[in-house]
């Protein structure tokens, strides 16, 4: 069988070697760029050797590379220069194309794309939650094959992104991922402000946020809208922003900001247009 080299010991690169090496397929080296972050890798995955990138390009025709998205060029660099100069390689940044490892694909290797549309916070939480992920993936022959064969493996769902799109892609996916988190960030720090310590606020807002993921998830966002400014209720919004006072910098542009988005949700739903001035011009005089 044709070996794999895991290039990168961080967490996506840990719950994918553990991923494939648990489904039989032969991952047998891994390299980074910290000696001891590639050993605990080589634990994590199980039962393989840590080599330096010269050997991994030497050793394994087929090479994931999940390294941070800056250190990508290089990484692939170095392969080249260590003279891979066939088989396959993938990398897993969202924001990139196969463009990204262009130096490996003008020394002959088969290059593309497997970006999981997955949050991978520890390798632990990647192995239970990157099986059944959707994953965005391009590339040529042996490259988009070994693609699709991984994305089958992990039961995933292939998604194919237009050549160039790939930063819109990666942005809409970082805006369903880290934003939402920054949110309920942003809520939990008004509800400190009104005197509800931080677990229990995380503990409260559980079901409002559960309800309202699966809601817009299910029935479009546009009909899962609830709210004052659905309802067309200017005062309520009025109140809310003079009562900003405490908050921290930058939550009543973020909350004016998202509030106009909302209000376009409220427009297509039917809002009235002299309640959806109102509010408009509330939000935007902050
Ligand atoms: N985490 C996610 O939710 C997620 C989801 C989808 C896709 N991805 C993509 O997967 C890739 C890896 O992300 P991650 O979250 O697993 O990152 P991570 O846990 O922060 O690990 C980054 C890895 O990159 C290596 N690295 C950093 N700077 C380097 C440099 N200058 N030269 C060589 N190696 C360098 C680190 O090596 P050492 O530890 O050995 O120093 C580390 O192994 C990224 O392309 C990211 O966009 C991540």
């Amino acid at each position: 069988m044709t070996e794999i080299g895991i290039a990168g010991a961080g967490r996506v690169a840990q719950a994918l070697g553990r991923l494939l090496r648990e489904r039989g397929e032969p991952v047998a080296s891994v390299a980074s760029r910290t000696p001891a972050h590639a050993a605990e890798a080589a634990r994590f995955i199980g039962g393989i050797e840590v080599v330096s990138y010269e050997d991994l390009a030497r050793r394994c025709p087929r090479v994931l590379i999940a390294v941070s998205d800056d250190a990508l060029v290089d990484v692939a660099g170095r392969l080249a220069h260590s003279g891979m100069r066939n088989g396959a390689v993938l990398h897993t940044c969202g924001a990139r194309g196969v463009a990204a490892v262009e130096e490996l694909a003008r020394a002959g290797v088969a290059c593309g794309v497997l970006h999981p549309l997955q949050a991978v916070n520890s390798p632990q939480q990647g192995v239970a939650a990157l099986p059944g992920a959707a994953f965005a993936i391009s590339g040529e022959g042996e490259a988009a094959a070994w693609a699709r064969q991984i994305v089958a493996l992990l039961d995933g769902t292939p998604l194919h992104i237009q050549t160039g799109r790939e930063a819109l892609y990666h942005a809409a996916a970082v805006m369903a991922s880290n934003y939402v988190v920054a949110l309920i960030d942003a809520s939990v720090e008004l509800l400190r402000a009104a005197g509800v310590p931080e677990d229990e606020a995380l503990r409260v807002i559980r079901p409002l946020v559960e309800t309202n993921a699966r809601n817009a998830l299910t029935l479009t966002p546009e009909r899962a809208l609830t709210g004052p400014i659905e309802r067309g209720d200017a005062d309520t919004v009025a109140l809310h922003l003079a009562a900003f006072r405490d908050a921290a910098p930058g939550t009543r542009e973020l909350y004016c900001t998202l509030g106009l988005r909302v209000l376009d949700l409220a427009r297509r739903r039917g809002l009235d247009k002299a309640y959806a001035d109102r509010l408009e011009r509330c939000l935007r005089n902050g």
